[in-house]
């Protein structure tokens, strides 16, 4: 089992990561915004006593120099433990480009060979709250689903708030959303926080559905594993090239519907710092010499939950 205070570990990556994309916030340089969390989530990992390897991270070898597919990190020895990270030192590049809302820097953590190794490719998901575990499968038409959700949090169909990436591939989906009557939230960026989102009723998301990118839906399963909502995911291929790097990677079987602990198996672990204020995360604050950060922190074990607050100082903490 891992080690609880790893997590707390971790917080102090994604909380420098934040704060470092933070401070590009609105320049519209998307790159540059990356780049800066990349690089302090780098740098923070790097002192951490454990052997860990990036399973989902920047990309693969020849296209990311840093945080890439395979890439190990920390200062530990053997007897330290072995554990692999899905992360995403930004998650939502263009909305902290942009200053929108909803900017996270994330990283979940798990004993080694436990998450998906997820292509970079795209993947359908359906996320939903506490409430509804184990209540939607992935076959069960847009409709059945709300149907479905509806019932169990005993609200009308029109009540109920779908997350939906505004993308011209979810026309289809958005029109069935609107001929049902129910809600839908249509966010620019980042279905990780929207995932998230339907397990906080603080939101008032009731689940979200459609395509987004594949790691970020092994990293939405890992953050609703310790929350304890329930999540869907099945790839979704561009090309022949993708399937076939998907099979050198490890996935065996293209068509298959991954369940939310076979794409998260085991003891999970989930931080979060939000870096533009979203619908549970603060942004990062700079107030004078240094800044307020807002964090999740939480472990599938215990299914505690955290929220970090945390005040730094740039004059002792030069690093940030
Ligand atoms: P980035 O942080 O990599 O920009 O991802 C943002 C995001 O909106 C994700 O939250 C989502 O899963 C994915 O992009 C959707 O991909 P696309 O923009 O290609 O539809």
């Amino acid at each position: 089992m891992m080690n609880r205070n790893l997590a707390l570990e971790f917080v102090r990556v994604t909380e420098s990561a934040a704060i470092s994309s933070a401070r590009l916030m609105g320049r519209g340089d998307c790159d540059a915004a990356d780049q800066a969390a990349v690089d302090a989530m780098r740098r923070m990992m790097e002192t951490l006593e454990v052997r860990g390897t990036v399973v989902i991270g920047e990309g693969e070898r020849d296209e990311a120099p840093m945080l890439y597919i395979g890439e190990t990190f920390g200062i530990g020895d053997q007897d330290s433990p072995e554990i692999d990270v899905a992360l995403d030192p930004l998650e939502g590049t263009t909305i902290c480009a942009m200053g929108r809302y909803d900017a996270l820097s994330v990283i979940a953590i798990a004993e080694k060979g436990n998450f998906l190794h997820a292509p970079d490719t795209y993947m359908d998901k359906v996320a939903v709250g506490p409430k509804c575990i184990g209540l939607l499968k992935y076959s069960m038409t847009t409709a059945e689903k709300i149907k479905a959700v509806s019932e169990k949090y005993s609200k009308s169909i029109q009540e109920i708030t779908v997350t939906v990436l505004e993308r011209e591939r979810h026309q289809k989906l958005i029109q069935e959303i609107r001929e049902l009557g129910s809600r839908i939230k249509l966010i620019g960026d980042g279905d990780v926080s929207a995932a998230i989102s339907t397990c906080n009723p603080e939101t008032g998301v009731d689940l979200m559905l459609g395509t987004g990118g594949a790691p970020e839906g092994v990293i939405a399963a890992a953050a609703l594993k310790c929350l304890g909502g329930d999540f869907v995911g099945k790839l979704k291929w561009r090309n022949e090239e993708e399937q076939s790097r998907a099979l050198k990677m490890g996935v065996t079987d293209l068509e298959k519907v991954y369940t939310r602990d076979e794409l998260a198996a085991g003891d999970v672990m989930f931080v979060a710092t939000g870096v533009t204020d979203g619908a549970w995360l603060k942004g990062v604050k700079f107030t004078g010499g240094g800044a307020k950060t807002h964090s999740i922190v939480m472990r599938s074990f215990s299914g505690t939950t955290r929220e970090v607050y945390t005040d730094h100082q740039f004059n002792t903490k030069p690093t940030l």
